[in-house]
C-alpha cells in the first residue's frame, strides 16, 4: 500500500498527490514514470513524477480527473492509500548541457515538462518555458517552472492570463528571434504536440515529446502503448514514453488513442451511478 501524505487542489479537476514510496523516490531521475492502480479491482494508469525526496520517501504525481480511474483517485486523500505504485519506469529525459532549450507544458502536460525543464536546468541549460491553459485558474505549477527557467511565457485559450492564444503562437515569437535553439521539449494533447512538431520540422531544431498512448502493463510485453516512430515500431512505456517528434505518426496514436472511447465513456457512467445510488441509499 502506498500512504497518501497530502493531496492538495492546483487547478479545478487537477490535484497534486505527495505519496509515500521510499524505493522508488531513491531511483527515479526526469522523465521517469509510474503506474498506479488506485483500487484493489481498479484499473491501472500511467502517471508522471512530477518530483521526488528520497530523504521523506516520497513522490509526487500531479493527476487530471477526466475519466472513470483519475476521478476516483480524486476522491482519495490524506491517510489514504493506492494500492500499487510500480515504477520508476520509462527512459529518463536524456540531460546534458545542449546550450539554449524550450519547454513546453499544454494543460496538465506542464506536470511532465517540469522535471525535464529541472533537469535540463540543472544541467546548466538555459531553459525558455512555455505554459498554457484554457484559462487563468487552468495555469499550474507557475511558481515552480519560474524557478527552473531564465525565461517563463504563460498562454491562455480566453486570453484571461499571459498572452492569448496556443503555446505553438508563443513559441512562434522565441523561434522568430532568432536566437539559435538547441532543443524543443513538448508536452500535452496530442494534437498540441503534433502541431509543435510540424511547427519545428523545416528548421530540423531536434525536438522531443513525451508520449501518452494507452498503457496497461508498463513493461512492453503487451503492446497497448505501440507507436509508429519513423520506420520502427515502439513501445512508450520501455523506449520512451520521449521520442524525437518529427519521426512520430500522429495520426496513428490519435486514432489508437480512441479505441476504448465508448468502454471509457461507460465505465465513467457506471461510477457516476454507482455513486449517486450510494448517496440515495446514505439519505
Ligand atoms: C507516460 C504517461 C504519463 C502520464 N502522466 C500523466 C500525469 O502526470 N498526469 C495526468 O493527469 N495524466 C497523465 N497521463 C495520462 C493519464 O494516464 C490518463 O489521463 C489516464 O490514464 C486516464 O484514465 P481514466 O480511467 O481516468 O480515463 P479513461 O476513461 O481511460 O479516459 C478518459 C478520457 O481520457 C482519454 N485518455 C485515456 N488515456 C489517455 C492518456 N494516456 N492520455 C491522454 N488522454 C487519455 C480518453 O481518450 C478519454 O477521452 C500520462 C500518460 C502517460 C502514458
Ligand atoms: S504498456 Fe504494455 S507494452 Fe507498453
Amino acid at each position: 500500500m502506498y500512504v497518501i501524505q497530502s493531496r492538495s487542489l492546483l487547478a479545478p479537476g487537477i490535484a497534486e498527490f505527495v505519496v509515500e514510496a521510499p524505493l522508488i523516490a531513491k531511483k527515479r531521475k526526469p522523465g521517469n514514470f509510474v503506474i498506479v492502480r488506485p483500487t484493489k479491482t481498479g484499473e491501472r494508469i500511467p502517471l508522471t513524477i512530477v518530483t521526488s525526496d528520497a530523504g521523506q520517501g516520497t513522490i509526487t504525481l500531479i493527476v487530471q480527473a477526466i475519466g472513470k480511474t483519475t476521478r476516483m483517485m480524486h476522491q482519495m486523500g490524506e491517510g489514504d492509500a493506492f494500492e500499487d505504485v510500480v515504477g520508476p519506469l520509462g527512459e529518463p529525459t536524456p540531460v546534458a548541457n545542449y546550450g539554449r532549450v524550450v519547454c513546453i507544458g499544454g494543460g496538465v502536460g506542464t506536470a511532465v515538462i517540469y522535471p525535464m525543464a529541472k533537469g535540463l536546468k540543472d544541467a546548466g541549460n538555459e531553459v525558455i518555458s512555455i505554459i498554457g491553459a484554457q484559462k487563468s485558474d487552468m495555469v499550474i505549477l507557475e511558481k515552480e517552472m519560474g524557478a527552473v527557467s531564465d525565461e517563463l511565457l504563460i498562454t491562455t485559450d480566453d486570453g484571461s492570463r499571459g498572452m492569448k492564444g496556443f503555446v505553438t503562437q508563443a513559441l512562434a515569437g522565441v523561434m522568430e528571434r532568432g536566437d539559435q535553439i538547441h532543443g524543443i521539449y513538448a508536452t500535452g494533447p496530442l494534437p498540441m504536440m503534433k502541431a509543435v512538431a510540424d511547427q519545428t520540422r523545416a528548421s530540423g531544431t531536434r525536438t522531443l515529446v513525451s508520449l501518452n498512448p494507452i498503457m496497461m502493463d508498463g513493461t512492453g510485453m503487451c503492446g497497448a502503448c505501440r507507436v509508429t516512430v519513423g520506420d520502427s515500431l515502439k513501445f512508450a512505456c520501455v523506449d520512451g514514453p520521449e521520442f524525437d517528434a518529427h519521426a512520430i505518426n500522429f495520426d496513428e496514436l490519435i486514432t489508437r488513442n480512441r479505441a476504448y472511447m465508448k468502454q471509457e465513456s461507460e465505465a465513467l457512467k457506471s461510477l457516476e451511478s454507482d455513486q449517486s445510488c450510494k448517496a440515495v441509499r446514505a439519505l
